[in-house]
């Protein structure tokens, strides 16, 4: 079976999220199955220069207000698995953030720059780029690829089977309805309902009408986006859709977050030789110029800083856990309020809380290794990654009972302790109340070791790769 990704992040290249992460990792898992698996992506500077092997497959033009357009076919850095990028120059050639100008707005020809993403996939799926390989399935990810499922369904020609993947309702593609003259899209009669939000233009909405399947990256956040609550406006597209619409958790990279291997972190371990964590611990200390103090619990935020992620909460539990004895690390960016916010508290407490606000790979590997407790108080959470990555390394998330965390967090009730099922901590409201009140049961729990340690084998034991998952994309793209 072909299969051909399309998605604008891949890590190591390009990376703002766990988008990046995932679009990494599943595609190699598939191929691993034994799926014929491509990636297409946009040819942004890091792309062209990451990719080994590049050659021309096919040029065209002018399109979506680039001249001249070349197809190139290379591989991927580590996987070594075949990728298409997309070579135009005049929409892709800018450095920085894939979706931002330098002075944070997006990029004003955003519509075309990934109305073209989904454009070049349908039209390989079609044979017309690359007379050598065809995909059977399209399956695409997030609002940027979502026009690749509507441009397939309105060529009547085309059987394609599309899949689109929902990493984040919240970010629904918007854009003035008359840019859709840009996109050679048909908008008119029922074509006009598919493509139109309230007025505008949605990638999003584009594609939950369009795709044959849709999939949410974890079983509860299928649920969720299906509630007004958590639907922006298209929860009720989303229950129409029925069983179309299903849940899939995301999976672990094992071989970029594992601390038995892991070369970003000072000392290595395993959950029947926990030592190295104690040096990860002592060194992180003395980077961030904290007492090093073993008895300490050192607390840690590895996030994109905004309302999603519920930053205001852990600003608001603060005084409680300076209070219980608790350091606080934070690396992450974004909204200028909390990054202020979170700056001001280091100011503050300099000998117990430290913020680095910017985006550092091997200082997140650092912090998820040498802290106790990782925090991921968030408001929704598709899925979620990092606590599957502290999970790994002996620190206990400390979550909100939303999305993927509510399906990969199991709390430390003292059933759940009895019953050895416990590797982390869950709270329910959306509240710094709440979320003061956990850290308090967390500090509690902490001054016991043996049950501490029960609760860390646990979670390092737990097997969250992508094994399982892609067997269910595997099915997923079978049933269609
Ligand atoms: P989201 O995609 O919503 O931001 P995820 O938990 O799925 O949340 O993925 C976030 C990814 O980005 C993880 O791989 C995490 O380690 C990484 N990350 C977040 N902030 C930073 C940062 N400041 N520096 C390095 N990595 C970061
Ligand atoms: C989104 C979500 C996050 C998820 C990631 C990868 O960025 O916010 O919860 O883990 O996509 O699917």
């Amino acid at each position: 079976m072909r299969v051909l990704h399309v998605a604008v992040e891949i890590y190591p290249l390009v990376k703002t999220g766990g988008l990046a992460d995932v679009v990494a990792a599943l595609p190699v898992a598939l191929a691993a199955r034994g799926l014929d698996t491509r990636v297409l992506l946009p040819g942004l500077p890091a792309v062209l220069n990451g990719l080994t092997d590049l050659r021309r497959i096919s040029r065209f033009g002018p399109a979506f207000g680039a001249a001249m357009i070349t197809l190139r076919l290379g591989r991927l850095p580590d996987s070594g698995l075949p990728a298409y990028v997309i070579d135009a120059p005049f929409l892709y050639r800018r450095d920085g953030n894939p979706y931002l100008a330098p002075d944070g707005r997006d990029w004003r020809d955003n519509h075309r720059r990934f109305a073209l993403l989904g454009w070049v996939a349908a039209h390989l799926a079609a044979g017309e780029l690359d007379r050598n390989w065809q995909p059977e399935v399209v399956h695409a990810h997030d609002w940027h690829a979502g026009l690749a499922a509507a441009y397939v369904a309105q060529n009547p020609a085309l059987s394609t089977a599309t899949v689109f993947t929902i990493h984040n309702l919240a970010f629904r593609g918007l854009f003035p309805l008359d840019h859709h003259a840009d996109l050679g899209l048909l908008i008119s009669g029922a074509n006009q309902s598919a493509l139109e939000f309230h007025g505008q233009l949605s990638f999003m909405k584009a594609a939950l009408v369009h795709a044959k399947r849709v999939n949410a990256v974890s079983p509860t956040y299928a649920r969720e986006i299906c509630t007004p609550e958590f639907g922006w406006g298209l929860d009720g597209l989303l229950r129409d859709r029925g069983t179309d619409l299903s849940g899939i958790l995301n999976g672990v990279d094992y071989a970029v977050w594992d601390p038995g291997s892991d070369q970003a972190i000072p000392a290595n371990y395993t959950a029947s030789h926990l030592r190295g964590k104690k040096v990860c611990k002592a060194k992180l200390q003395t980077e961030l110029g904290f007492a090093r103090r073993a008895n300490a619990p050192l607390f840690a935020v590895v996030s994109r800083l905004t309302s999603q992620k519920g930053m205001d909460l852990i600003l608001g539990a603060l005084p409680d856990l300076l209070a219980g004895g608790g350091q606080l690390v934070v690396i992450g960016s974004g909204e200028a309020d909390i990054e202020a916010a979170f700056r001001a508290a280091a100011a503050a407490h300099p000998e117990a809380v430290s913020v680095y606000l910017g985006y550092d790979d091997a200082l997140s590997h650092r912090i998820i290794a040498g802290a106790d407790i990782l925090l991921v108080p968030s408001r929704f959470e598709p899925c979620g990654l990092t606590q599957l990555y502290a999970l790994r390394y002996g620190t206990l998330p400390l979550v909100r009972r939303v999305g993927g965390l509510a399906d990969t967090v199991s709390d430390a009730t003292p059933a759940q302790i009895k019953a050895g099922t416990a590797n982390g901590f869950v709270f329910d409201d959306a509240g710094s109340r709440a979320l003061a009140s956990r850290i308090g049961d967390a500090l509690t729990l902490y001054r016991d070791p043996v049950v501490w340690l029960q609760i860390q084998r646990r979670g390092m034991a737990q097997d969250f790769s992508w094994a399982d998952s892609a067997v269910r994309y595997e099915a997923l793209y079978r049933s269609i």
